[in-house]
């Protein structure tokens, strides 16, 4: 989503554009810088699309040399995206002329706007931050401190923001900034420079020490000192946290997609998670007694965070005994929850910054209910807002269509629950161990998987071609398994654009079945051994006979036991439809590996059909890596 970038330094302009081409990743629709020269003025360029129209709008009408840059990556959200839209966004009206750039959501912005337009100030854009300078532009011109005008903007503004603000004709080389919901970060210069950014990872190479804001904080920066006030107006000093982002840095390492170096990743990802979190047939997490004896957890997330919420909630409900409720947190955070006294909320987010997350674990926290944070990013502003925070230990995940962290998700939570199992009594020793040999396999069996991928691709192939006139997937699974039907088919309408519904298969008599005919691919995800193979197969057959084009994801021993010949001799896609389905063959493994073992063919249908349709796999259109608006 939106990223911000600052620079007091003599190489200001370009480290900002560093800084924004390293936040590329997120996603974003144009992006501008501002410069403010050192006679005070402020010079301001903005493109549409990606930052290389930025660089070449630079190039054609260069800015003066100047000790401070702001810049921007925008997602557009109030009004399209065009240039006059993109920030960074002056005042217009009195003096004096404030230039600002903003992440978030000012939700009373109409109401700010016509109380600004009375003040004499004019409006040229469609967003809703064009109101943030001319309200800083009013509050100084009234003859408040810079620190004071910030305030204002924490009192009037409603909503979430991080903001970067330039007073023009300002005295020395001067930045403002504030923030509420969405983050915002200082990084120390050296000496002689100062850094301000939405993500540490966008200063990496002029920085590692960095200042995490709090809500409502107000910093005035220069090059040499940050001068930081809490929400009451007093002085306070933050904490330095010194970080190492190299590995951070790191690209794509000869893959051609970063989705696809995070898929392969996924075996090294499960065995680190193994590695920090067992030792000696235990699970070594902060959890205590306390946590196990709650009566009731709710798990709390959005999109695939979510998916992988729901898994997570069966294997609390078997392993632990814990009735366990998963919900997306854009409801949960409104609804009317009697939250059970001594309650649990997991709160699962990759990044750590996703506002509707956050804002659901605020009003359980309200309501007294102990959060614990699993994250990816563990100085986010979900983990600091968690009582226990429990690290993804994913590595960083810079495809927008998450894979590895999917999987971080559901193993650490396949550890909280074992883990909650021991404490409450659930689970003996023994089982405990037991459940964690069998888990300790799951990296050769991930890699396996992965050795079979290219087998998949003539499928890929099929689906990515016009050839499918409903240009309209299903998929179905059962249990524990029906997660990942959403998931995998929130996987494919990503990044291939096609669409897809997941679907309980219980439930596709009730509705979805009216679609079958034999143009639609089908996804069944199968498992001899889940309790409710036959109820799927049966599910399958009613496909069969309305004669849709099927793949079948199934474990190695459910392939023999339908015994239908593979190799299958044609693909879905194929028309006539195929007379038995195609089959993806998972190994055999035990039950509570197979939302793992089943995945991946699903991430890799949705990868490989995307890059035969020639889309744009890591920076699909109108997605962002981080949510940070609600
Ligand atoms: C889909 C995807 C999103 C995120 C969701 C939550 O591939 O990545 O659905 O899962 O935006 O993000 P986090 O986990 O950062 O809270």
């Amino acid at each position: 989503m939106c990223g911000i970038v600052g620079a007091l330094s003599k190489n200001a302009q370009k480290i900002v554009l560093e800084g924004l081409s390293r936040l590329e990743y997120r996603g974003y629709d144009s992006a501008g810088l501002a410069v403010q020269s050192e006679n005070g003025t402020v010079h301001t360029r903005k493109a549409t699309g990606k930052l290389a129209a930025l660089r070449a709008e630079i190039e054609q009408n260069p800015l003066p040399a100047a000790a401070l840059a702001i810049g921007h990556t925008r997602w557009a959200t109030h009004g399209s995206a065009t240039t006059v839209n993109a920030h960074p966004h002056s005042s217009h009206g009195p003096a004096p002329k404030v230039t600002v750039v903003h992440n978030g959501i000012i939700e009373n912005y109409e109401e700010l706007k016509a109380e600004l337009k009375a003040e004499g100030y004019t409006f040229v854009s469609e967003t809703d931050t064009e109101t943030l300078p001319c309200l800083l532009s009013w509050a100084l011109a009234q003859g408040q401190s810079e620190a004071e005008a910030l305030a204002l903007l924490t009192t009037r503004c409603r909503g979430n923001y991080a903001v970067l603000a330039v007073v023009e004709g300002a005295k020395g080389t001067r930045l403002l900034a504030t923030r509420r919901g969405a983050p915002l970060c200082l990084g120390l210069g050296k000496g002689g420079e100062n850094f301000v950014a939405s993500d540490p990872l966008a200063l990496a190479s002029v920085t590692d020490k960095f200042v995490y804001l709090e809500d409502n904080d107000t910093v005035v920066i220069t090059p040499e000192k940050t001068e930081v006030r809490d929400a009451s107006g007093t002085p306070v000093t933050r904490p330095v946290q010194v970080l190492n982002l190299a590995d951070d840095m790191a690209g794509k390492q000869g893959y051609k997609h970063f989705m696809l170096k995070e898929m392969m990743e996924q075996p090294a990802v499960a065995a680190r998670i193994l590695e920090a979190y067992t030792k000696d047939g235990e699970v070594q997490l902060p959890l205590t007694a306390a946590h196990a004896a709650a009566p009731a957890i709710t798990i709390v997330a959005c999109g695939t965070a979510y998916y992988a919420g729901m898994v997570g909630g069966y294997m609390l409900e078997e392993l632990a005994e814990v009735p366990t409720q998963a919900d997306v947190a854009s409801e949960m955070r409104y609804r009317k929850k009697p939250y059970p006294k001594g309650g649990l909320m997991i709160v699962v987010s990759q990044s750590g910054e996703t506002a509707d997350t956050l804002a659901a674990l605020e009003h359980a926290k309200a309501a007294g209910q102990t959060i614990i944070a699993l994250t990816n990013v563990t100085t986010s502003s979900i983990a600091r807002a968690a009582h226990v925070v429990i690290d993804l230990m994913a590595g960083r995940e810079v495809a927008v269509a998450s894979t590895k962290a999917f999987l971080a998700m559901v193993l650490v939570l396949q550890l909280v629950a074992l883990k909650l199992a021991a404490l409450n009594g659930q689970q003996n020793a023994a089982t405990v161990a037991s459940h964690l040999k069998d888990i300790h396999l799951l990296p050769m069996h991930l890699m396996n998987i992965l050795a079979e991928a290219p087998k998949w691709e003539p499928i890929a192939e099929k689906l990515a071609s016009a050839k499918n006139p409903t240009h309209s997937m299903l998929y179905l699974a059962r249990g524990m398994l029906t997660p990942l039907a959403y998931e995998g088919a929130l996987k494919m309408k990503e990044i291939t654009y096609i669409h897809a519904e997941g679907y309980a298969s219980g439930e596709m008599k009730h509705g979805p079945i009216a679609l079958v005919d034999e143009t639609l691919p089908v996804v069944n995800i199968a498992a001899s051994n889940d309790g409710l193979f036959e109820k799927t197969i049966s599910n399958l057959k009613e496909v069969e006979a309305r004669h849709g084009q099927i793949i079948l994801i199934v474990d190695e021993e459910g392939a023999k036991q339908l015994s239908y010949p593979s190799p299958t001799p044609q693909i879905p896609g194929s028309y006539p439809a195929p007379t038995h389905p195609y089959l993806i063959i998972t190994p055999s493994v035990p039950r509570l590996l197979l939302p793992y073992t089943h995945l991946l063919p699903l991430q890799f249908l949705a990868y490989q059909t995307a890059v035969f349709k020639g889309t744009d796999v890591d920076q699909p259109r109108n997605l962002a890596k981080s949510v940070t608006v609600e």
